[in-house]
């Protein structure tokens, strides 16, 4: 897109725009914004910049316009697609939205929070908590992903049974496009029917098609009574029914349902301090249940009991315990959110985020397992996630003692058993994660062909040059 020397003035006149505190030179601070979390994928960057201002990213997106240079929108980099790593050229500006972190508004009758695209998922989290709100969303980056991130990838996490996606929690976005015009879309409507609903082609979009840089996000009344129950299965069609079981008794007080292979789990008591196995004997699959109300005395236990009492009868549950106090809470969660972190201590840690419709789950795991196995004997299957919407993380770790290169070698042939088998169930192949590198090229064979033409027309339309992180979602074509 442009010629190396383009790039001192660019360097300059970012510069000029964002001051010294906006202009990442320290080399191992550079180095955090050009690799990914897993370290699956690196780039290099001419420049990484972040803003303080909506006004100072339409600046930057003007000045890398101008010189031809591509833009990477990075928020807590921890994306596991590898769309906030921007390519090997060197000539791509990785724009850091981290300095952007105010929370503009928060509108306890509107049931309303406005923030900026930096700031940090727990911290509006805390914040609708000292509001007497809650922000549902939840996932085990919280502590370190921003909104803005969330709202590029359409993030899931552990609460989508009761509050829905990303896409579900958002009211408007303030947006830098790339010509560097600034959509002011901040309505915190509930209905608003002008025509199309513009804001849900930048969710989900990975930032290719701008940069948010604010968005009014839904409250909701806070949550003051849990029950939580870590229950041992003895496999996922015992899993889908016990779902059920629970639906029935306890409605939309389900908040989540969370599955986990026996593999899984050992990862985390061999990696993670503290971790301990509930139950004294080893079982096959476990799930984590959770129920929330907010009236303060809701009888959430009495509730999950009486599940669990008819999951023992129909030889759904094989062992169960029900959480006395937030400590065993967060203990029972931290077995399941210490997953991804205990897989990578293992070597490389191959991702497959899928999703099929809930009843097809127990199929696909016999399916998907027995090929892998074929595959490659004593290949560690760690399958995992938030069963109750039919997603599954169906990673995979090498055979024990291996070798990670041999492995690694192999990613390409295994994700397509893995893919293979999701499309066989009428399944997706990103079910939460997106696209970004990972995934770019299997759209070409896994996604219709007319909505991937659709997505290149919205492509061309907002981002006729390619500015907005290029490589990215869309496979060449
Ligand atoms: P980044 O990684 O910085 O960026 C992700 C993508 O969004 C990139 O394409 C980037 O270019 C784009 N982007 C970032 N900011 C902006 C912006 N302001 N405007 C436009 N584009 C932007 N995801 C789930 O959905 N559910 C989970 O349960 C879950 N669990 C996770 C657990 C762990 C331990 C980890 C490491 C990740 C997990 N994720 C999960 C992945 C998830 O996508 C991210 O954690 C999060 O949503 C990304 O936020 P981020 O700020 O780190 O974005
Ligand atoms: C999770 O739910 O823990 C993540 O989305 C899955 C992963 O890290 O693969
Ligand atoms: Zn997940």
């Amino acid at each position: 897109m442009t010629t190396p020397d383009a790039l001192p003035a660019l360097l300059a006149a970012l510069l000029d725009a964002v001051g010294p505190a906006g202009l990442v030179t320290d080399p191992d601070q550079v180095r955090s914004h050009l690799t990914d979390w897993r370290g699956a994928y690196s780039g290099e960057a001419a420049a990484v910049v972040r803003p303080a201002s909506t006004d100072e990213v339409a600046a930057v997106v003007l000045l890398c316009r101008d010189a031809g240079v591509g833009v990477v929108p990075q928020g807590g980099n921890t994306g596991l697609c590898g769309g906030a790593v921007p390519d090997s050229s060197g000539r791509q500006v990785v724009l850091s939205l981290t300095r952007m972190r105010r929370i503009r508004e928060l509108d306890p009758a509107n049931q309303t929070i406005t923030v900026e695209a930096g700031v940090v998922l727990q911290s509006v989290q805390e914040a609708a908590a000292a509001a007497d709100r809650l922000f549902p969303l939840s996932l085990g980056a919280e502590g370190s992903c921003t909104i803005g991130g969330n709202l590029a990838t359409n993030a899931g996490g552990t609460a989508v049974l009761r509050y829905g996606t990303m896409r579900d929690l958002v009211l408007g976005l303030e947006v830098v496009l790339p010509d560097g015009r600034i959509w002011h879309g901040l309505r915190g409507l509930r209905k608003d029917n002008t025509g199309y609903d513009l804001k849900h082609l930048f969710v989900g979009a990975e930032g290719t098609l701008g940069i948010i840089t604010a968005a009014v996000l839904k409250l909701f009344p806070a949550v003051r009574s849990r029950a939580t129950a870590w229950v041992a299965l003895p496999g996922p069609a015992a899993a889908v029914e016990l779902i059920e079981v629970v639906r029935a008794l306890a409605g939309d007080r389900l908040t989540g349902f969370e599955v986990m292979s026996r593999q899984s789990v050992e990862f985390v008591l061999a990696h993670a301090a503290g971790a301990r196995d509930p139950f004294a004997e080893v079982h096959p699959w476990y799930a984590l249940v959770e129920l929330s109300d907010t009236l303060p005395d809701a009888g959430l236990g009495a509730v999950v009991e009486t599940a669990l009492g008819e999951a023992f009868e129909r030889d759904l549950a094989l062992d169960a315990v029900i959480a006395s106090g937030s400590a065993q809470v967060a203990a029972l969660w931290a077995l399941r959110e210490g997953i991804s972190e205990a897989q990578n201590r293992e070597g490389p840690s191959l991702k497959h985020d899928v999703t099929v419709p809930v009843s097809r789950i127990p199929a696909f795991v016999e399916q998907t397992d027995r090929a892998l196995a074929a595959a490659v004997p004593g290949i560690r299957v760690v399958a995992y996630g938030h069963v109750g919407d039919g997603n599954l993380h169906y990673n995979l770790s090498k055979p024990e003692g291996s070798d990670d290169a041999a492995f690694r070698a192999r990613a390409d042939e295994l994700a397509r058993v893995v893919y293979d088998s999701t499309a066989s169930f009428a399944g997706s192949i990103s079910a939460e994660h997106g696209v970004g590198v990972a995934k770019r090229d299997l759209l070409t064979d896994y996604e219709d062909p007319l909505e991937l033409e659709l997505m290149r027309g919205v492509k061309a339309l907002l981002d006729p040059v390619g500015l907005m992180n290029p490589g990215k979602v869309l496979p060449a074509g």
